[in-house]
């Protein structure tokens, strides 16, 4: 997480440093800074908090850098010491000629914080990043020169870094460099930009080039220099962008996640375009780069993900195993990667990721794959460092989502796995072709229905606000609607702060019951389907406890107004497509009762968009 931006050319840098750290703000929002080469010296700029106190800390300070064309800037997710201004990147050596912004986690900053400070460095920060620009400082008093000052500091550095470098004695450049965190140089003319991502520069070119591991490159207005971990220089792929600038707009909703949740249906009709013509044709997925004869013997499958794409998963595990009989392990990356896994060229891993940087999916995956696994990925950004590590790569085409707690692109996940389940399903002929042809029927209607859910949310309203004072919550589902319960807990916790908890039903007996009392409310996802009386009995069990029941449900039967206190109705439809119209309402009730409580639902505290560290 965090974001940086840097610049070199002829136009004013502080405009393009705080647009593009604008564009930056989902990877986080705890401060930020500039820092601006003006004159003869390098002036730095920060604020605590969100974007817009930098911006007002800047106009303060206009007259200083009116004429700057080179620049740096940071947002901040806070990993080591407090969201304050001291702690707010930019940071720099004793005497302030040498300034850095990085994103991600220096692992031994401890020890090289101690040796420098033997040697004179006086800290200011509780950061990891102040030792780099420390170590930086040094090496260059030695070499005098910015880019193998770098490129020997790095040496000495562990973990995973992003770095822009600039000196007040090389005052007409930028030094930059990488090692598991996104970096890319967007090269204009006579200018050149430096982003963790392509929304930072997309405005200005499209021409840019990803920085591997271990590169470092050196820009001035006239040129760029790239060059290996030995100084080598390497030749430049610079490459076309297939992004269009958009402008992220609201439309007219109050919040960015209000407005995902209603683009769903139309994120379901794109995604099925060109893959699902009609229910009597088999599903088209040519992404999938595996054989016929390899899918059909393939008897393991490991899912890998966090968050809201674990969710994802987990019901990618449920279809997989029901439609095409192959077992499916699910896991959490930051679980699997530091365990011996079992993996293999015969196992086909998925990883699943909106953003396709999550650091914790991009190392399991690059470790899956070293294992000779074939790695499918399913992400939401066909350009992120996971899609380059894709053997196989379904982009899920969801756009851009703004809200930190994803809505739509979890949809659109979960939609990517019901058509690779049944495109395995038909390869294998695991599935008889009456069930396929009414799964396919029954997709083909999905947005249709949850237009239906938008079209009128005075229940979801009525229930947010009922609801709202309450300090825990509990969701209980089972079969295949369990990873519901988990998102729509997940969602709630996200964006309004409340305990919530998702449970499958039959555990709550072996535990989680001791906590019912008149206080708690017990919300049972409760889809018509082979578990639907189980559920309905775990429920009978809840309100025994004196619960406040809700029922999120499609079924018409009489006795459930006898046992909740509030209903939220869906439409019909089948159970096993059903976790596509359950999820809806409990993305808005979460949203309702974020709002209805006042918080910052689009940019909830502590969380990032992109979870780029470890
Ligand atoms: O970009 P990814 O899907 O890999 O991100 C994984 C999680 O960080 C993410 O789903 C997170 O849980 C969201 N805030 C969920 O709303």
């Amino acid at each position: 997480m965090c974001g940086i931006v840097g610049y070199i050319g002829n136009q004013s840098v502080v405009d393009i440093l705080i647009d593009g750290l604008h564009q930056l703000e989902y990877r986080g929002y705890d401060s930020a800074g500039v820092a601006v080469q003006c004159g003869e010296k390098i002036n730095v700029y920060k604020a605590e908090g969100k974007l817009e106190n930098l911006s007002s800390v800047l106009i303060q300070h206009k007259k200083e850098f009116t004429a700057a064309t080179l620049g740096i800037g940071h947002i901040r997710w806070a990993t080591h010491g407090a969201p304050t201004v001291l702690n707010a990147h930019p940071h720099t050596c004793n005497c302030g000629s040498l300034v850095i912004v990085h994103n991600g986690i220096i692992e031994n900053f401890k020890e090289l914080r101690a040796e420098l400070e033997k040697k004179g460095a006086k800290f200011r920060s509780q950061t990891d990043t102040e030792v780099v620009a420390h170590l930086i400082a040094y090496k260059y008093e030695e070499l005098k020169d910015l880019t193998k000052a770098v490129r020997e500091a790095t040496k000495e550095i562990d973990g995973a870094y992003a770095l822009c470098v600039m000196h007040n004695d090389e005052k007409d450049k930028l030094v930059a460099t990488k090692r598991n965190a996104p970096l890319l140089v967007g090269v204009g003319e006579g200018e050149f930009f430096l982003a963790s991502d392509v929304p930072a520069i997309i405005k200005h070119t499209k021409r840019a080039m990803y920085l591997n591991d271990n590169q470092v490159v050196t820009l001035t207005r006239e040129k760029m220099v790239l060059t290996d971990a030995e100084g080598n220089i390497l030749p430049q792929k610079v490459e076309t962008l297939p992004w269009e600038p958009v402008a992220l707009s609201k439309m007219g909703y109050k919040h960015f996640m209000l407005k995902e949740i209603h683009e769903q249906p139309d994120v379901i009709r794109n995604i099925l375009v060109g893959k699902l013509h009609s229910v009597d044709e088999p599903i088209v997925l040519n992404e999938v780069k595996l054989t016929k004869e390899t899918l059909k013997n393939l008897n393991r499958i490991q899912i890998i993900a966090c968050g809201t794409s674990l969710h994802a998963a987990m019901i990618g595990k449920y279809i997989i195993e029901n439609f095409c009989g192959i077992s499916v392990d699910i896991e959490a990356s930051s679980e699997y990667i530091y365990r011996k896994t079992v993996t293999d060229e015969k196992t086909l891993v998925i990883g699943v990721s909106q953003s396709g940087e999550t650091a914790d999916t991009l190392t399991a995956i690059k470790q899956a794959k070293a294992k000779g696994s074939h790695a499918l990925i399913i992400t939401n950004r066909p350009d992120s460092a996971m899609a380059r590590e894709a053997d196989s790569l379904i982009p899920v085409s969801a756009g851009i989502e703004v809200s930190v707690a994803a809505t739509k692109s979890y949809i659109a996940q979960v939609v990517s796995f019901y058509l690779l389940a049944m495109y395995m399903a038909e390869i294998k002929n695991s599935l008889d072709s009456a069930t396929l042809t009414s799964l396919k029927a029954d997709l083909i209607q999905i947005p249709q229905k949850i237009e239906q859910i938008l079209s009128d949310k005075n229940d979801i309203k009525e229930c947010a606000k009922k609801y709202s004072g309450t300090r825990d919550f509990i969701y209980i589902a089972r079969g295949i609607n369990y990873p519901t319960a988990l998102e729509g807990a997940l969602k709630l916790k996200e964006i309004s702060y409340i305990n919530a908890t998702g449970y499958p039903a039959g555990e709550l007996k072996h535990g989680p019951i001791a906590m019912l009392d008149e206080s708690m409310p017990v919300l049972s996802i409760l889809m018509t389907g082979s578990v639907y009386e189980k559920l309905l009995s775990n429920s009978e069990e809840a309100k025994a406890r004196n619960a406040r029941m809700i029922a999120l449900t499609n079924s018409k039967d009489a006795k459930l107004n006898d046992l909740f206190d509030f209903i939220i109705r869906v439409p019909e439809v089948s159970e096993l497509l059903s976790p596509l119209i359950a999820m809806i309402p409990l993305q808005l009730l979460a949203y309702y009762i974020a709002e209805y409580l006042g918080k910052d639902v689009d940019q909830p505290r502590n969380l990032a968009k992109s979870v780029t560290v470890e």
